[in-house]
């Protein structure tokens, strides 16, 4: 039973819908485990979570991940103190800057930052140092958080939403973990400047020291060990000096995880196996600008970039979690956005940020449990399925939460 156990830890989603046709004697045996776990830590916990709704859909999908955090922890006996601070967009309206000052500083001093979305057409025109995005990239500067990990798992309940042949989308399930702080984003010398024949030009520098690929090398390492053990790392050693090194450090420390498979892949390659094959991958390393396209790539092999959680982490501090999906302004204040990447997202803040296993599992069953159901939010439905609006998700969320498999967990800790 504990390996089965294990297996549920690496495997969260999959395994959350075994759970939920157990047999009565397995289930059973996870009650048993569950009171011996919730008993060691039935201490009450509190942590003071920052929220940063943002912009467009973000204070929408924001609202439902709050109330569902709220209900999973109130029965895991966690309790959680809100701040709402303001960023991107809403904070320029406010005070005149994407991140103000105050935001930072209240989520440095948070367990969690939860983040919604950024951006807008409104300030697409503003100039860079006033863009909600260059908010975005003050933050995860300011945190620190180096490593982002983004699961694209394709689940059962939604394979048809994939673009790819069933056959090619059905079983997926990979982690990509992308360096953050690093790279072509952050590098200098950069900017505007003129040529020799006097045209303009736009130059970016790609830089990594050893030390920013030695750290978010060793997270890629450690999330492939508790997975399938199988770590490719996605570089352009064969033109670019900053991948050189990259593939150099991370072969080196190969020798620390010797039960771990490591393979090289070039990035363009592996765009293209993505698309062909992608259930050859488990866990994907690579820089800030390849990670950040690839994993945009893998999002859409599950069906819908609403799917997508993800969790920023760095060495000691807060983690910073947000689903994957932008502001989305075409579909902002009509009810359409589906909550599901942002819910997903609080339960990747439950597991890695609090390490609050049961609770993080409870929400991903709910999760599961809804989809069961058939229901759906617009952006992936299909025929057959019942219209999803988002206070509907909202209700089964909470009906889920409350009754869940876990529910023999939750049992056990008021037992
Ligand atoms: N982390 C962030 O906050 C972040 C990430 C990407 C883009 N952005 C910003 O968001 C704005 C819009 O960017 P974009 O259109 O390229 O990307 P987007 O992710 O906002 O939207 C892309 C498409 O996916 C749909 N979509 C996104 N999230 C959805 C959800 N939860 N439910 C249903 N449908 C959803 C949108 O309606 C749109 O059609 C821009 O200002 C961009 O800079 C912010």
């Amino acid at each position: 039973m504990m390996s089965t156990l294990n297996t549920i830890n690496n495997n969260p989603l999959k395994l959350n819908t075994n759970i939920a046709i157990h047999t009565k004697s397995v289930r059973t045996l996870t009650t048993k485990w569950c009171r011996i776990r919730c008993s060691a830590s039935s201490k009450r916990r509190e942590y003071n979570i920052t929220l940063l709704p943002g912009d467009g859909i973000g204070p929408e999908v924001i609202s439902v991940a709050k109330k569902v955090l709220t209900l999973a922890g109130s029965q895991q006996g966690i309790e959680f103190q809100f701040k709402e601070m303001p960023v991107g967009g809403a904070a320029l309206d406010l005070v005149g800057v994407p991140l103000p000052d105050e935001t930072l500083s209240v989520a440095k001093h948070s367990h969690a930052v939860l983040l919604g979305a950024i951006g807008g057409y409104k300030w697409d025109n503003n100039e860079k140092h006033l863009k909600p995005e260059t908010g975005l990239l003050q933050l995860r500067a300011g945190l620190g958080v180096f490593a982002n990990l983004r699961p694209a798992t394709v689940l059962p309940q939604l394979v048809d939403s994939s673009t790819l042949k069933k056959e090619v989308a059905e079983g997926v399930d990979l982690m990509v973990v992308r360096e953050l702080t690093g790279g072509i984003y952050f590098g200098h010398p950069r900017g505007f400047s003129t040529n020799e024949n006097g045209e303009e030009i736009g130059f970016n520098t790609e830089v990594y020291a050893t030390y920013e690929i030695d750290r978010i090398a060793r997270i890629a390492f450690e999330t492939a060990r508790k997975r399938r053990g199988k770590l490719c790392s996605v570089d352009k050693a064969n033109v670019l000096e900053a991948s050189m090194l990259w593939r150099k450090r991370v072969t080196m420390m190969a020798s620390d995880y010797p039960d771990v498979e490591l393979t090289h892949m070039y990035v363009d390659n592996a765009a293209m196996q993505l698309i062909r094959d992608p259930k050859q991958f488990d866990t994907i390393v690579t820089n800030n600008i390849f990670g950040d396209i690839l994993s945009d790539e893998a999002s859409m092999l599950t069906g819908s970039i609403g799917m997508l959680p993800s969790a920023s982490l760095g060495e000691s501090g807060p983690g910073l979690f947000e689903p994957i999906h932008g502001s989305a302004p075409d579909i902002a204040g009509q009810d359409k956005a589906n909550p599901l990447a942002t819910v997903l997202s609080v339960a990747m803040l439950l597991r890695y940020g609090l390490h609050e296993e049961n609770a993080a599992r409870i929400i991903e069953s709910a999760v599961l449990e809804t989809l069961n159901k058939g229901f759906r939010t617009g952006d992936i439905f299909s025929a057959g399925k019942k219209d999803l609006k988002l206070e509907i998700l909202m209700s089964r969320v909470r009906v889920k939460t409350i009754q869940e498999p876990a529910s023999s967990s939750l049992t056990s800790v008021k037992a």
